[in-house]
């Protein structure tokens, strides 16, 4: 199974998920990583795992469906079957959507529907919860409305701010998006499907 990864920041998720193929707890093949951020940290941490890395910018193409058809040319290149988004900030429109048919994955911090889209560690705190999570749900062209996979609750405790926070959530994304990416290559490839 063929892994395509977009991100546009700092890569940990990506990093995390590289860490389990390397060590066998994920059974993947990590095809490629692409970032629409030329500069994204993600670039150099993919590279150091000797991944492939590619980039460039939704505003160099005429509209954003020639943006995700140059995407989806790379995706067939490179024999990709399924794509992990992990921090990629861009909405799917519907020709990578359509292509890709639950088979696109994405993990946000929080328990959607609970806080979507962007700063959910904010939005998290400001509203006063002793809970969040993090959620990983199959991608659809809505802002983080796609069907939920798995969701896990990280406890908020009195005095927590945004980067402790932050800290809990990353090191539950990091062990729960490898985890439920084996899952559901194992339970796809028995024919068991999530949804
Ligand atoms: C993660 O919190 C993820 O849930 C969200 O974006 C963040 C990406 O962080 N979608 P990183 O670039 O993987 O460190």
């Amino acid at each position: 199974m063929r892994l395509a990864m977009f991100a546009s920041g700092t890569g940990s998720n990506v990093e995390a998920i590289l860490q389990a193929v390397r060590s066998g707890t994920l059974e993947a093949e990590p095809a490629l990583v692409f970032s629409d951020q030329p500069e994204a940290p993600v670039l150099e941490k993919a590279r150091d795992y000797g991944i492939d890395t590619h980039t460039f910018k939704p505003r160099d193409f005429a509209s954003k469906q020639h943006y995700e058809e140059e995407l989806l040319q790379l995706l067939k290149q490179y024999h990709v079957d399924w794509v992990a988004l992990a921090g990629y900030m861009r909405l799917l429109g519907p020709t990578l959507v359509t292509a890709y048919d639950q088979r696109i994955v994405n993990i946000h911090p929080s328990l959607l529907p609970a806080f979507p889209g962007l700063d959910a560690i904010g939005q998290a705190l400001e509203a006063e919860v002793n809970e969040t999570g993090v959620t990983i749900h199959y991608v659809d062209d809505g802002m983080d409305t796609g069907a939920v996979i798995r969701q896990e609750t990280v406890p908020i405790a009195e005095g927590d701010m945004k980067d402790s926070l932050a800290k809990k959530v990353q090191s539950v994304e990091h062990r729960l998006y490898p985890q439920t990416l084996q899952q559901l290559l194992k339970d796809r490839s028995e024919g068991v499907h999530h949804k």
